[in-house]
């Protein structure tokens, strides 16, 4: 990043992370696992609504990512996770300086690989159940459904948890851009 083109007064500058429909999805799904997993009645009608709604949001952010340039960080093009790019970002969480103009670090593209599967998972268990008369009721089945709701449970839990560590250690704004989008770079005293 450069200095020279900037107003002397200039303190902040915004740069656009995560564009409307990232965030609609995100925020889509933080609502539909919640409304399922501590509000209505498994099984009922609005679990089940809110679980197609899950997948519906899945489907549209698995469609975004194939087709958004290169340039947009939610394309799934950007993706890299060859080890030296793990390598990488603990290297910048210990120099206290991830950079701005980044999207998901590696650990972060696998928590949304694995967030994406489970979302799937629930979808398919909870159709075969409702949809499939030989399987309704079935006990194994129930089963997964209810483990794959608790394994993205616990992948929320060390998602939210990375994500104010992450914002923290590294000195990089991850809540904002996922709010309203951008990310201010404020200059560093350092
Ligand atoms: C059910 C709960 C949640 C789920 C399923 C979830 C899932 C996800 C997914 C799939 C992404 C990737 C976004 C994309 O590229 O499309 C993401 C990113 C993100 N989430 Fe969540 N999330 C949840 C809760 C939260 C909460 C409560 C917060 C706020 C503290 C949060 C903050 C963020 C942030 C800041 C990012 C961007 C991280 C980065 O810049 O790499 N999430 N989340
Ligand atoms: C966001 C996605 C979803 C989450 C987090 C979720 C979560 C859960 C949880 C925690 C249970 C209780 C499991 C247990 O008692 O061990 C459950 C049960 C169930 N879910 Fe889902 N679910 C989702 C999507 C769906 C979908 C899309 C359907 C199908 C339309 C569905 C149908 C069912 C059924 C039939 C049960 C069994 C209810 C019973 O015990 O009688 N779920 N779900």
């Amino acid at each position: 990043m450069t200095d020279q083109n900037e107003h002397p007064n200039t303190k902040s500058n915004d740069i656009t992370i995560w564009d409307r429909i990232v965030r609609l999805c995100h925020w889509m799904l933080v609502a539909c696992f919640v409304t399922n997993y501590f509000i209505v009645e498994p099984g009922r009608l609005y679990h089940e609504i809110a679980g197609y709604t899950a997948v519906s949001f899945i489907l549209l952010r698995l469609i975004w990512g194939f087709t958004r340039p290169i340039t947009n960080y939610a394309s799934f093009r950007t993706v890299n996770l060859h080890i030296r790019e793990f390598k990488q970002h603990i290297q910048h969480l210990k120099q206290r300086n991830v950079p701005a103009q980044h999207g998901h670090n590696p650990f972060g593209w696998l928590m949304i690989f694995a967030v994406i599967i489970l979302f799937l998972g629930l979808g398919v268990t909870g159709f075969i159940m409702e949809e499939v008369d030989a399987f309704f009721g079935n006990s194994t089945l129930e089963w997964i459904h209810g483990t794959f709701a608790d394994v993205l449970y616990a992948c929320v839990l060390i998602h939210v948890a990375a994500v104010f560590f992450v914002q923290y250690k590294g000195r990089v704004q991850l809540l904002r851009p996922m709010l309203v989008g951008k990310r201010r770079i404020t200059k560093k005293n350092n």
